[in-house]
């Protein structure tokens, strides 16, 4: 059977949904979006989730006043009970009749959404290769925007150096990976680069920020310079779909012995309970 999406009111299947041309996300990226994990009949996250997406959508002042109940009756129709599933949630300012930068007086957004499995990621357990870039991305990183050409080009970059993620370092520091949030164990201190512009906020870092804290893990949201990255005994990104992935090897380099290490063990374990306790 074919799958069912959400778009504009409607659910239907996949191939029958359609967007204009001229809609301003195919045109201009001019839209945002959010991934929202679900676990077996319950969204991990779902309120942070949803006020994330609600201050992407204040932005780009897009106004879409739907509550979260809103979007909860608006999503759950896509999931099932028995899969680890993920939502992607897509919303742009719409179609307009002629193609200009301002924006248009009167528009209609489109609001897209889809389920799609969340695949078992058998690597996470021996941990995945990165490589660092120069941060070449926009001063707005704390939108979650569709327009992410800069972050597909690092991963691109990456994935022909047979890398798994693009560690991105801006003015010395590390901001985040392509499509995750990165950490370090430096000197037994679990370091993770602090909420600003240069990072989306993630919610899977902020979910192991509080675990570490609940569980007397030291832990600080102090930016990690790249000479700390190079003598770190832990690195890992994090995401909503891939959860908390060792680093292993960067640049061609071992992270301490190649292996994931005692804190990702810990911290790994406790998100797992977490996750099917509290989505
Ligand atoms: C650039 C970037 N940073 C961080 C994240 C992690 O965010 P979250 O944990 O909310 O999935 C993502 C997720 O896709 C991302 O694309």
């Amino acid at each position: 059977m074919e799958q069912i999406v959400y778009l504009n009111g409607a659910y239907l299947p996949l191939s029958e949904a359609k967007v204009s041309v001229l809609d301003r996300g195919f045109l201009f990226g001019d839209g945002i979006y959010e991934v929202i994990p679900w676990y077996q009949g319950r969204f991990l996250g779902f309120n942070a989730h949803i006020e994330r997406l609600q201050a992407s959508l204040q932005a780009i002042h897009l106004e879409l006043p739907y509550s979260a109940e809103q979007w909860y009756d608006l999503l759950s129709p896509l999931l099932d009970a028995q899969s680890s599933q993920y939502i992607y949630l897509q919303i742009s300012r719409g179609y307009a009749p002629k193609r200009d930068h301002v924006f248009p007086a009167s528009v209609q957004p489109t609001v897209f959404a889809m389920s799609n499995l969340i695949p078992p990621f058998l690597e996470r357990e021996q941990g995945i290769k990165a490589v660092t870039f120069e941060d070449n991305r926009w001063a707005l990183c704390n939108i979650k925007a569709t327009s992410l050409l800069a972050n597909v080009l690092l991963k691109q970059q990456a994935a022909e150096q047979n890398a798994a993620e693009a560690i991105l370092i801006r003015e010395g520091y590390v901001t985040e990976g392509s499509a995750s949030n990165v950490f370090a164990v430096v000197d037994g201190l679990l370091m993770t680069a602090p909420k600003s512009s240069h990072i989306l906020a993630g919610i899977t870092r902020e979910i192991i920020l509080q675990l570490a804290q609940t569980h007397q893990i030291s832990v600080s949201e102090t930016a990690i310079s790249v000479a700390q990255l190079a003598q770190a005994t832990e690195v890992w990104v994090t995401s909503s779909t891939r959860e908390i992935v060792p680093i292993i090897e960067i640049n061609g380099q071992k992270v301490a012995d190649g292996k994931a290490g005692s804190v990702w063990q810990i911290l790994n374990g406790l998100y797992q309970s977490y996750k099917i306790s509290a989505s």
